[in-house]
Formats: C-alpha cells, sequence, structure tokens
C-alpha cells in the first residue's frame, strides 16, 4: 500500500467537500479530496436550486462566485398558495433585505470543480473503497483505492463531506451518537423542464391532491415538483400526466403554468435525520453526513455549507495559533443551526403537504396556520428569516 500525507483528508466532493477545500486552499491548508463517483456524474446531479445571501456571501469570499454573480437570479419573495389564492411573502422586506439567489447546486460544484482543478490540487474521482481509520488518535487515516492502486492517506484531520450514505459518519464507534429521525410518508417527483418559468419568483402550493412548488434553474429552464407516494417509480408517470398534476395543483385564475419537454425526473425521499455529536475524535462530519432535512425549506445544501465554514475557521484557527477550542466547539456550533433549519423544515413540510390517512381536522390546522402566516406580517416575518437564513453563530 502506497502511503501519502496531507493536513486534512476530505471524504466526498459534494458541495461541502469542494467548499472544504477551498476555504482551506485560500489559508494555505492542504487537503487531499476523494471522490467515488466520476467527475460527469458529480456535476450533473440535479439536487438543490436556492441559496441563502450568507452561502453566497461565502462562495464569494471563495473566489467562486463570478458566474453565480452572473447567471444567478436573485428573488426578493416566494409564493404560498393555498385555498386556489396565491399569498407572497416578501422576504427581503421582512428580513432586513436579505435575498435568496436562483442557481443550481450542479453550478456550484462545477465552479467548484473547475477551481480546484484551475489550482492544481488534489481531487481525486473514482477511488473506491474507501474506509478511515484511528479516528481516535493524531494521525487518522483514510485507505482507498485508485487507479488499480490501493493507498493509505494519513491526515491530521478528517472531514467526513460524504453525504448521507457515506462511510464516514458509520466508521464512528457505536454507543458515541445518538441519531433522532423522522420519515414521511411522501416523496417529491421532480421534473426539469426545458420552458422559461410561468412565474417570476418560487410557488409552493398547499393542494388538496398533494403539495406541489414551482421553481426554476434560469430564465430557459423550469424546476417542477410534485408530491407523490415515498417508493413512487418515477417511470408510472407519463409526461403527459405529471403535466396534468402540476396544472391542476398550481392553476390559479388568470395564470398560465407553461409546458415544456421534461428534460428530467426523479423522485426524492422526505426525511429529517440529525447525529450528535457531529465529531468523534479526529473525524468531523459536515453536511448531509451528519443531517438531513426534507427539502421543503430548501435548506440542505446551504447547511452544509454553514458547516464547513464553522469547520473551515475552526481548523485555521488551530494551524495559526494552536488552539483546539473552535475544533471542540464544532458539532455545538453547527448544531444550533441545524437543529432550528430541522424545525423549519419540518414545519414548512407539515403545513404544505396532503398527510396520507389525514383527516379534515388535520386540513383545518394547515389551512389556518397558512392564512395566519400569509395575513400576519409577524407569522409572515418568522418564516421569511427562517427561509433567507438565521444568522446563529
Ligand atoms: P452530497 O451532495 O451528498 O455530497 C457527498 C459526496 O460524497 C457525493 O459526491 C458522494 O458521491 C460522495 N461520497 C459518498 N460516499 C463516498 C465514499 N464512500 N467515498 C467517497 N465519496 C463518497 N436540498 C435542497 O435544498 N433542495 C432540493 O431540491 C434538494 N433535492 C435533493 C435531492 C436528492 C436526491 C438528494 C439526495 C438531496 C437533495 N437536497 C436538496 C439536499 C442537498 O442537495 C444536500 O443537502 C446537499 O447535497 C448536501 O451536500 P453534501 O456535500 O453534504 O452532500
Ligand atoms: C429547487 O429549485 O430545486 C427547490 C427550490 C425550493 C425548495 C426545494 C427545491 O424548497
Amino acid at each position: 500500500m502506497r502511503e501519502l500525507r496531507t493536513q486534512v483528508g476530505i471524504v466526498g466532493a459534494g458541495p461541502a467537500g469542494l467548499t472544504l477545500a477551498r476555504l482551506l486552499e485560500r489559508a494555505g491548508i492542504e487537503s487531499v479530496v476523494l471522490e467515488n463517483r466520476d467527475r460527469d456524474y458529480v456535476e450533473h446531479r440535479i439536487r438543490a436550486g436556492v441559496l441563502e445571501q450568507r452561502t453566497v456571501e461565502l462562495l464569494t469570499e471563495a473566489g467562486v462566485a463570478g458566474r453565480l454573480h452572473d447567471e444567478g437570479i436573485v428573488h426578493h419573495g416566494i409564493e404560498l398558495q393555498f385555498d386556489g389564492e396565491r399569498h407572497r411573502i416578501p422576504l427581503s422586506e421582512l428580513a432586513d433585505g436579505r435575498t435568496i439567489v436562483i442557481y443550481g447546486q450542479t453550478e456550484v460544484v462545477k465552479d467548484l470543480i473547475a477551481a480546484r482543478i484551475e489550482s492544481e490540487l488534489p481531487l481525486l474521482f473514482e477511488v473506491g473503497d474507501v474506509s478511515v481509520h484511528e479516528i481516535d488518535t493524531e494521525q487518522p487515516k483514510i485507505r482507498f483505492s485508485h487507479d488499480g492502486e490501493r493507498l493509505e492517506l494519513e491526515c491530521d484531520v478528517i472531514a467526513g463531506c460524504d453525504g448521507f450514505h457515506g462511510v464516514c459518519r458509520p466508521s464512528i464507534p457505536e454507543g458515541v451518537l445518538d441519531s433522532f429521525s423522522r420519515d414521511y410518508p411522501f416523496g417529491w417527483l421532480g421534473i426539469l423542464a426545458d420552458v422559461p418559468p410561468s412565474n417570476d419568483e418560487l410557488v409552493y402550493a398547499h393542494n388538496e391532491d398533494g403539495f406541489a412548488l414551482l421553481s426554476l434553474r434560469s430564465p430557459t429552464l423550469s424546476r417542477l415538483y410534485i408530491q407523490c407516494e415515498p417508493d413512487e417509480d418515477v417511470d408510472r408517470w407519463s409526461d403527459e400526466q405529471i403535466w396534468a398534476a402540476l396544472q391542476k395543483r398550481l392553476g390559479v385564475e388568470g395564470w398560465t403554468l407553461h409546458e415544456g419537454p421534461i428534460l428530467e425526473k426523479g423522485v426524492t425521499g422526505m426525511r429529517s435525520f440529525v447525529v450528535e455529536p457531529m465529531q468523534h475524535g479526529r473525524l468531523f462530519l459536515a453536511g448531509d453526513a451528519a443531517h438531513i432535512v426534507p427539502p421543503t425549506g430548501a435548506k440542505g445544501l446551504n447547511l452544509a455549507m454553514a458547516d464547513v465554514r464553522v469547520l473551515a475557521e475552526a481548523l485555521v484557527h488551530w494551524y495559526e495559533a494552536g488552539e483546539a477550542r473552535l475544533l471542540e466547539l464544532y458539532s455545538d456550533t453547527c448544531l444550533r443551526r441545524v437543529w432550528r433549519a430541522e424545525h423549519f423544515s419540518w414545519w414548512m413540510t407539515s403545513m404544505l403537504h396532503r398527510i396520507p390517512g389525514g383527516d379534515a381536522f388535520d386540513l383545518k390546522l394547515q389551512l389556518s396556520q397558512l392564512r395566519y402566516v400569509a395575513t400576519s406580517r409577524d407569522a409572515a416575518a418568522s418564516l421569511a428569516e427562517n427561509y433567507v437564513g438565521l444568522e446563529l453563530e
């Protein structure tokens, strides 16, 4: 086995791992990023699309936001729809002028990969059999295969940025982590359609047939979702059926949902999940490796970015000042934000989806809550503050 060494070994080249690598690079700290998929797959995996202002600021500070500023679409509000009517939540007006930016996660990942390659720093795709070892010691190790060779990477610290199904979290000895979770009895069927978005702002729609969301990726690409079964077989839905469901759920008087060719479709399960603490020994978990939210609050990607910002600052402090205090606080610092986002995402999800097996009482409660948010400035301001992202550190 060939032996290598770095300061920070990063498992996973999603938004968390790539952003962490970039922040460390800017601070002169070495890292190696290991990704088990190929570059094309990672760059084209369609997921989130809403960036909080803080996420945009972080990417800007990291020097990878050129295209984001050119092509990202700034939004100042969202719309909630229920009982056949739309209600605008003026996010910026209610949340100190803060905005959100629509820019696909695929584009964030492409920009980060391009920057890493331009800097000629190690980012290995298609690594196999990744495992982490000796995390309780001062020289934790990552073993993996690459180009037919077996390698061992000795690190000062390992960052587990390998998503929910990664290997880092399960490598923490049994009994160390507490986990908290909730599964939802529904999923989202999402499409990317080659048609200009039919609305200027996102529409979150409550409907008796189930939730629907109108979003976008660019002035010419729409992103839309409908509530479906958690294990829905996407092939059971023809394009016509998907558009018919969207027309029914998003339709309001005097507005037209424009249809176009469906370029991509897929089903996402819905889950809330947190592990505590987000660290053991020299292994730090960040992003989906440590927590999952249902997508209704658009928080998953933003939480991942917030984690690595905290982790990068703590590592810089550790290397520069020789002080471990911020690293020791890493998990507690992140978990405060994580739990706020968990609550917000659960709340949005519970308010907007048709509850399978739910009764008229459930429906009345949802509609009352939606009406409250749509008509009370204070209730709307709470939604806005959470949606644009809270300052918690
Ligand atoms: P990931 O993006 O999951 O990155 C982890 C990386 O680690 C991946 O590249 C993976 O290939 C790699 N990896 C895994 N195992 C290994 C291993 N053993 N060795 C090496 N590398 C490994 N959020 C929203 O806000 N809105 C949405 O619409 C939305 N849709 C989503 C749809 C899906 C199907 C999923 C799974 C998530 C979605 N999310 C959404 C959540 C959001 O995309 C995530 O929160 C975000 O990707 C988290 O980034 P991350 O870097 O922590 O994890
Ligand atoms: C998206 O555009 O993919 C998107 C937007 C808002 C959400 C979830 C997903 O809440």
